[in-house]
């Protein structure tokens, strides 16, 4: 039979799970990537797409379903760019996620044997997160699932989540099982609020508008709960009309922030920053710390297995009370602060400033005095703008955990010239993890174990924490 062909609808059985909540279907050895999919499932789907190598297609009709396959709960499970295994049993997506991480440092990293331990499940699997960011859109995503809400309003206003790939509309969700009933509160108030305000949505193509995203920060080990609304312009009057009447319909909010971001990227993030209500911050506890975030600060958004996680790299950096470690992409210091009390020293290094200061103040509030944080790019830091290293003892452990994109080239090769005898690194990105690891043990170190720990119950992102050792060629 020849390759599928783009607009074929054929009849497949899904094999595997792949990448981004797609799954694997085999068509005569030819692979299409299908989306909508569960492993096990017997389907119709449509091929979309063809290269050489692969296809992509989408699932059209489910003949037979797969056993791993369960009822979501939310109505918007699959559509919403939030949850894309929401019906698929809890276990099954625990071992695609390991599953992947395994064929990412096989394939991407080369390794034959990754030491991979088994993946760390969460025990709460809805209202895990202590964050929630939604869009304000004039374009709205339809779906086949009731909409509850179709108004003909001038001007257009939806408020929810993208849709993947489509980063112009948004799907007008009512109610997400990610955060806690007090968020979805939020969501459908401001709606409200914003459409009776008659303001328009920001918009990229005039660069003109008001609302452009709702975050909600909540704390799970205090009563802290944080709106920050983000918007074009900054306006006082309409944000103090907004925290009044919210107050009233969601008494539990603590403080509301309003982030002005003027420039064209769409990022929930601004230069400025004004507190309308409250102290402008939410506290959260992780371990024996209370850690104050503030509305533009990095913090792991599923408390509960933060804490697990920071665990892991805790026993994996076996440290005695008497190392000097660098804790690097320190974001407000929760790592550094976390292994504190078993070093000697910890410098963490992060290039956000307002971060910077966060873990300052969370060191000196959790009364933490053998931990130092440097505001700075890690590329200048480790190399051409290196002289506060001469104030402390060479490191013995580092502790690095990047963004997904992973460490730059940069940094690795400064990094391999610190000669540290222990690295612990921690990512959201298996494939960046496992190309950053095949340079480390290209050189000079020794894959010992790596641990995936499921941050992020029924979405494809994946957490792991990975133990290397210095070692000699030979033993590698
Ligand atoms: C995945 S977060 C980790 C934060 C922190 N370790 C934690 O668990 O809360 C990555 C952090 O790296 C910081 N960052 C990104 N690029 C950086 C760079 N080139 N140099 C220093 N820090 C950077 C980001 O601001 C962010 O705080």
């Amino acid at each position: 039979m020849p390759s599928p062909k783009k607009g074929d609808e054929l009849t497949v059985e899904i094999a595997s799970a792949a990448f981004e909540g797609k799954s694997v279907a085999r068509v005569e050895g030819y692979v299409l990537f299908v989306e909508g999919a569960v492993p096990g499932d017997e389907a119709v789907v449509k091929v979309l797409k063809t290269k050489k190598q692969y296809g992509e297609a989408r699932l059209v009709d489910l003949l037979k379903p797969s056993p791993l396959r369960v009822s979501p709960r939310c109505p918007y499970a699959g559509t919403c760019g939030g949850c894309k295994w929401q019906h698929v049993e809890y276990a099954a997506q625990l071992r695609f996620k390991e599953q992947q991480v395994r064929e990412a440092f096989e394939r991407i990293g080369g390794f034959k044997d990754p030491h991979l331990l088994p993946m760390i499940g969460s025990d709460g699997i809805f209202f895990y997160r202590n964050k929630m960011e939604f869009s304000f859109s004039d374009k709205q995503w339809l779906t086949e699932l009731p909409v509850t809400d179709r108004p003909s309003i001038a001007p257009p206003l939806y408020l929810g989540l993208h849709v993947p790939q489509r980063y112009d509309k948004v799907l007008d969700i009512h109610e997400c099982h990610l955060q806690s009933p007090e968020s979805t509160a939020i969501l459908n108030f401001t709606r409200s609020f914003a459409r009776a305000s008659g303001l328009p949505v920001y918009s990229t193509e005039t660069h003109s508008g008001f609302f452009r995203f709702l975050v909600v920060r909540q704390s799970k080990r205090t009563e802290d709960l944080m709106v920050n609304l983000v918007t074009f312009e900054d306006r006082l009057d309409v944000m103090r009309k907004y925290a009044g009447e919210l107050r009233r319909e969601v008494p539990q909010v603590t403080t509301i922030v309003n982030t002005i971001n003027d420039k064209k990227a769409q990022i929930a993030f601004g230069d400025r920053e004004r507190v309308v209500y409250g102290d402008g911050v939410i506290r959260e506890r992780l371990g024996r710390h209370m850690f104050t975030i503030s509305a533009g600060s990095f913090f792991q958004t599923n408390t509960v297995q933060a804490e697990r996680l920071y665990g892991v790299a805790k026993e994996f950096a076996a440290l005695t009370g008497r190392e000097t470690v660098y804790d690097l992409y320190s974001g407000t210091g929760t790592i550094a602060l976390f292994v504190a009390d078993a070093a000697a020293h910890v410098v963490g290094i992060e290039s956000v400033e307002r971060s910077v200061r966060d873990a300052e103040v969370n060191a000196r509030e959790n009364r933490i005095t053998n931990c130092t944080f440097i505001t700075g790019d890690l590329k200048d830091r480790l190399t051409e703008q290196a002289g506060w290293m001469s104030s402390y003892a060479r490191p013995d452990v580092l502790i690095i955990d990047p963004p997904r994109s992973g460490m730059h080239p940069d940094v690795v090769q400064a990094i391999l010239n610190l000669e540290v005898p222990r690295i612990v690194y921690i990512s959201c990105n298996p494939a960046t993890q496992a190309r950053d690891a095949a340079v480390l043990c290209r050189e000079a170190y020794r894959l010992v174990k790596l641990q995936p720990v499921d941050m992020f119950p029924h979405t494809y992102h994946i957490e792991s924490v990975a133990l290397f050792e210095r070692s000699t060629p030979q033993s590698r």
